[in-house]
């Protein structure tokens, strides 16, 4: 394990909000529930697990740790996901209320309500039913942002098949690994995309990725007609979305399964090897989602809730396609990106929806930031904000000046900006303000929720005091945590539970620390080989090993840079076979270099730097010397120690100058 790098910012308290009749309603309320779960645990999730969650067969019993960490909640109760989430509201009232209201990229607006989207959800699971699939069986979704993948999310769930959603930048290659891995039989995709006035393919994405081995399994491709693009077509494997569900009634009865059937697997990137398929439960997870909506967004009957996230990220899973729906929401879910038609459009759309609670990252708050102070027109200020209440970040961590822009230009003051930290594995929201209980510190997390037993520990897995910084864990299960990495458990178990910690405590990967005096959380940034990178989470190896599949590349070593904007930018260190190349010959062979990375993997693990030596920077044993990478990236003296340093002289032709 690697050392902690903690980077503290001594937090600046902000103003506390001044919401009234919360769902958690003042700090006392916030300690009666932690307290509540702290004395009798499985009767606070027990109890949760009935009021939020319609059950087809009531649980008997709430956590088994008999295999612990492969823990099971509400193991013998029965339900369906997309019944909790759709089906419900056909008879609570809100059958006719908006549920999501789409816009495109170019600005057009469509609405569907809960009854529109159960009877097309219900549609497609007929058709994919039809088809052959069935529970258990996994589906591909490589789609848009779309209300199509909602739909397409939602029907698997209803027939019991797991998803597993690849964001709809990265490569045909990235799209096979998973799609293999994962065993799929189906993909749903689109002809196209459109971002920022763009046609991006995605179906001749999928073809290629099918071309490759391993896919036979696959016998089934359902494509949403989404520009008319053309696009090859290969009967009777590919079929349109619109016939499938022209075809199929509007109703269908759903696959009642068991709390820990598997509801999808979303591939995310670790410090080592491939990509790893995150397992989540049906039960537990669904119940976090919407107990997370209701508690951190406080979630109102007439609230217009936007989540700027992408359903290939577990944002738009939890907080798109599942939170939201299950608490009978309306969301506005976005096609396009914030800088298109100009960095307004964020500010307008809240505008013109009357968005009142807006969740996005702090990569997208930063960038418009910079695009405020150079372009007054697309300044916040000018546009009508008024409908906005809450404001959440997610994904990295939010520095003090952005949160503080955020809540003054954007909140106008009155709204709490919600920084919530948690993760792929987590399934929702782990430490996070409660609006109208925490009082707010600009670029910290704050408190764990009421049932999440948050720490912090040192190397050997003891508890630190507040004020020393160390490794984020969780002590006790919780209902949404993963259940698995896909085919792979013992990665699951060394990598969450490791043994040096006593193989009891979760180990989220990342350093924090606790104030002193608060004991608010800050999460301090990775302590493994993960970036983070305009909130997207990147595996270093994943693009060493692209680096080096490179024909020419004898070696890569990929460190992160801090960067004020997109939070880390990747910088890669090759060594090529031949000759070390120098001025435009470097600068053509690097920009060649990124375009294959964009290939390999996707355009967002392009290194922003690449940097060319005659040999690697390496330990006598033979190991690369990252953290003089890192100095060297950051553009840092070098005061460390270079005794172990088997050739220190390298370390300047990448870019290191005494
Ligand atoms: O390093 C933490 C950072 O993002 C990682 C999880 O990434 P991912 O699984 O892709 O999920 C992102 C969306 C939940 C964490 O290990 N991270 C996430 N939220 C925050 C954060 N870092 C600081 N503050 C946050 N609020």
């Amino acid at each position: 394990m690697s050392t902690v790098a903690i980077n503290h910012q001594a937090p600046e308290t902000a103003a506390p909000p001044l919401l009234t009749d919360t769902a958690i309603d003042g700090m006392a309320a916030y300690e009666a529930l932690v307290n509540e779960a702290r004395s009798d645990r499985t009767g606070f999730w027990a109890r949760l697990a009935r009021e939020h969650l319609s059950w087809h067969r009531p649980f008997t019993k709430v956590l088994d740790e008999s295999n612990a960490p492969f823990f099971k909640w509400f193991d013998d109760g029965l339900l369906n996901a997309s019944y909790n989430c759709l089906d419900r509201h056909l008879h609570d009232g809100n059958a006719n209320k908006t549920a999501i209201i789409f816009e495109a990229d170019d600005g057009s607006v469509t609405t569907i309500t809960y009854r529109q989207l159960h009877a097309r959800v219900c549609r497609l699971a007929n058709a994919l039913r039809a088809r052959g699939i069935v529970c258990g069986d996994r589906v591909m979704i490589y789609l848009p942002m779309s209300i199509e993948g909602v739909v397409a999310m939602q029907a698997c769930a209803r027939i019991g098949a797991l998803h597993s959603v690849v964001f709809g930048g990265f490569s045909a290659k990235s799209l096979h690994e998973r799609m293999v891995d994962v065993g799929a039989v189906a993909v749903i995709t689109a002809d196209e995309q459109m971002r920022g006035g763009k046609n991006l393919p995605l179906k001749s994405v999928v073809d290629e990725a099918l071309k490759m081995a391993g896919t036979d399994g696959i016998h089934t491709v359902i494509v949403y007609r989404r520009t008319g693009g053309s696009i090859l077509w290969d009967e009777p494997r590919d079929c349109w979305l619109h016939e499938l569900e022209a075809a199929q009634p509007d109703t269908c009865e759903p696959e009642w399964v068991g709390a820990e059937h598997p509801l999808f697997v979303l591939y995310t990137s670790g410090s080592t090897g491939t990509p790893k398929g995150v397992q989540h439960s049906t039960a537990g997870y669904l119940l976090w989602a919407a107990v997370t909506m209701k508690w951190t967004f406080d979630l109102r009957t007439d609230d217009v809730y936007w989540c700027t996230a992408d359903i290939g990220w577990i944002t738009g899973h939890s907080y798109i396609c599942y939170g939201p729906t299950a608490v009978g929401a309306t969301q506005v879910i976005f096609e396009g990106v914030p800088t298109w038609p100009d960095a307004g459009r964020f500010w307008e759309m809240i505008a013109r929806h009357k968005v009142s609670i807006f969740y996005t990252a702090p990569t997208a708050i930063r960038s418009l930031i910079k695009a405020a102070e150079t372009n007054s027109g697309v300044h916040p200020r000018r546009f009508d904000l008024d409908s906005l209440r809450l404001l959440g970040t997610v994904g990295e961590p939010i520095n003090p000046s952005a949160w503080e822009w955020f809540a003054r230009e954007v909140g106008g003051g009155r709204c709490p900006v919600l920084d919530t930290f948690w993760q792929t594995e987590t399934g929702g929201h782990m430490i996070t303000p409660l609006p109208g209980a925490t009082p707010l510190v600009a670029g910290s997390c704050t408190l764990p929720l009421p049932g999440i037993e948050a720490a912090i520990v040192d190397e050997t897995g003891c508890e630190l005091p507040n004020g020393q910084g160390g490794l984020l864990v969780v002590k006790e299960p919780w209902p949404s945590m993963l259940r698995a990495i896909w085919g792979n458990p013992q990665r699951f178990r060394s990598g969450y539970y490791p043994a040096d910690l006593g193989g009891k405590l979760y180990l989220a990967g990342d350093g924090a620390i606790r104030d002193a005096q608060t004991g608010y959380f800050t999460i301090t940034g990775r302590i493994d080989d993960v970036l983070n990178v305009s909130g997207h989470r990147m595996g270093t190896m994943e693009i060493e090993s692209a680096l080096a599949a490179h024909p020419l590349v004898a070696e890569a070593a990929v460190v992160g840079r801090p960067d004020e904007t997109i939070g880390e930018a990747i910088v890669a260190f090759v060594v090529l076979k031949g000759p070390r190349p120098q001025g435009t010959e470097a600068r053509q062979l690097a920009d060649q270099l990124r375009a294959w990375v964009g290939k390999e993997i996707g355009p967002i693990a392009k290194p922003k730097e690449i940097r060319f030596g005659d040999s690697m920077p390496k330990t006598r044993s033979g190991k690369v010397v990252r953290r003089l990478l890192r100095s060297v990236a950051k553009g840092e003296t070098l005061a460390q120690d270079m005794s172990t340093v088997e050739n220190p002289a390298v370390l300047r032709q990448f870019g290191h100058h005494e």
